[in-house]
C-alpha cells in the first residue's frame, strides 16, 4: 500500500489540501485530529475538567473511536455514535488538544491509524504521522506556513461565516496551539528528519495543491 503521511501546524490547509490531493490521485483521505476530537468530546461529555490528565486517561479502557469512509467522506463514531458534525466546535478542538497529549489516548488511537494505513493507499494528515504513525511512509510533508499567515486566512474565513472575531485574538490562539502542540512530551508536532517541507505563506490554495501533488507524484 501506498501512504503519504501530511503533518503539520493547524491552520496551514492541511485537511482542504490533502483531501483534495487524494481525489486527485484515487487514494482514502485520513483525517486523524477527528479521532482526538473525538475523545475530547468523550471529555467533555464526562464531565472532565481539561486539566484532569488522569481521569483522561482512564478514558483510553472505556472508549472507542473508529473511522468510516463513506460517500461524502470520512465520518467519525464515538462509542458506536456517529460524531462526525458534533467534534468541529471550539470546545471539541480545545480538549482535543488536551486529551492528545496525554499517552494512553495517543496509544489507544495509534492502531486505528495505522490500520487504516496497512489496508489502503492513503493520504493521512496529523501532526506525528510521518514521525510516530507511519514511520514508513512512502512520502512525508511538512505543510506549513507563518503563523501571520494561517490567522489570516482562518480570520477571514469566520469573517465570511458573520462571526465577530478579532484578527489579534486568532493570532494568539495560533500561537498558542502550535506552542502546545510542539512541546507536549509525547509526539509533540515537528517535521521529521526526511520529510519535504511545502510552505504556503506566498502562495494562494490553488498554487499550494499544485506544489503538493507535484511533490507527491515526483515520489511515487
Ligand atoms: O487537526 P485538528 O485540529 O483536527 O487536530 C485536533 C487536535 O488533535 C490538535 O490539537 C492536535 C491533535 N492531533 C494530534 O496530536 N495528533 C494527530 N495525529 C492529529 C491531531
Amino acid at each position: 500500500m501506498i501512504n503519504i503521511a501530511i503533518d503539520g501546524p493547524s491552520g496551514a490547509g492541511k485537511s482542504t489540501l490533502s483531501r483534495k490531493a487524494a481525489i486527485a490521485l484515487g487514494y482514502l483521505y485520513i483525517d486523524t485530529g477527528a479521532l482526538y476530537r473525538a475523545v475530547g468530546l468523550a471529555a467533555v461529555r464526562a464531565g472532565i475538567a481539561i486539566d484532569e490528565t488522569e481521569k483522561i486517561a482512564a478514558l483510553a479502557d472505556k472508549t472507542t473511536v473508529s473511522l468510516a469512509i463513506e460517500s461524502d467522506g470520512q465520518h467519525v463514531f464515538l462509542n458506536g455514535e456517529d460524531v462526525t458534525s458534533l467534534i468541529r466546535t471550539e470546545n471539541a478542538s480545545r480538549y482535543a488538544s488536551a486529551v492528545s497529549a496525554v499517552p494512553e489516548i495517543r496509544a489507544l488511537l495509534l492502531q486505528t491509524q495505522r490500520r487504516l494505513a496497512e489496508e489502503n493507499n492513503v493520504i493521512m494528515d496529523g501532526r506525528d504521522i510521518g514521525t510516530v504513525v507511519l514511520p514508513n511512509a512512502q512520502v512525508k510533508i511538512f505543510l506549513t506556513a507563518s503563523a501571520e499567515a494561517r490567522a489570516r486566512r482562518r480570520y477571514d474565513e469566520q469573517i465570511a461565516r458573520g462571526e465577530p472575531v478579532v484578527f489579534e485574538t486568532v493570532l494568539a490562539d495560533i500561537i498558542e496551539r502550535d506552542h502546545r502542540d510542539s512541546t507536549r512530551a509525547i509526539a509533540p508536532l515537528k517535521q521529521s528528519d526526511d520529510a519535504i517541507l511545502v510552505d504556503t505563506t506566498e502562495i494562494d490554495f490553488d498554487q499550494s495543491l499544485e506544489l503538493l501533488l507535484n511533490t507527491i507524484r515526483e515520489r511515487i
